[in-house]
């Protein structure tokens, strides 16, 4: 059963983009199993971001992140980690294909409105970071069959 997290930045957050995002997982046929509103601090951006520490972008980066409530959330499905990568876009929204999340509602990499787990390791690293096991819902959607073979 394979799970990513996704964020929705405090830009997508203040430009009112929530639900048109969530819509494009949910149509694709992910299923939700964790989601919340949460201000992150600095601290905890620092944290989640861990890895690019060194780059010169990183506090901006830091501040841009707990600028305002983010959207958590834990997606799951077959490929959910690569195919939300897809979903999500380029890093550099000028890249992104037109018809993924970046290409379509956003212009500049500083703002550019959602995150995804980048591989096995920080989806499942993320998911902890941000959600306790009892903040996660195991959950059989009814429309399974529908989606999948088996
Ligand atoms: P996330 O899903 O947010 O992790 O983005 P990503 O995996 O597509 O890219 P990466 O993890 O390399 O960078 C994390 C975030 O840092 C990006 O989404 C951008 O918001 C920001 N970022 C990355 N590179 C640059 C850069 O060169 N300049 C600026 N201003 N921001 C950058
Ligand atoms: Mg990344």
């Amino acid at each position: 059963k394979e799970r990513t997290f996704i964020a929705i930045k405090p830009d997508g957050v203040n430009r009112g983009l929530i639900a048109d995002i969530i819509a494009r997982f949910e149509k694709k046929g992910f299923k939700l199993v964790g989601l919340k509103l949460v201000h992150p601090t600095e601290d905890f951006a620092a944290e989640h971001y861990d890895d690019l520490k060194a780059r010169p972008f990183f506090p901006a980066l830091v501040k841009y992140f707990a600028s305002g409530p983010v959207v958590a959330m834990v997606w799951e499905g077959k490929d959910v980690i690569l195919t939300g990568r897809k979903l999500i876009g380029a890093t550099n929204p000028a890249d992104a294909a037109v018809g993924t999340i970046r290409g379509d509602y956003c212009i500049i990499m500083g703002r550019n409105i959602i995150h995804g787990s980048d591989g096995a390791d920080s989806a499942k690293h993320e998911i902890s970071l941000w959600f306790k096991e009892n903040e996660i819902a195991d959950w059989e959607s009814a429309v399974h069959k529908w989606t999948y073979e088996k």
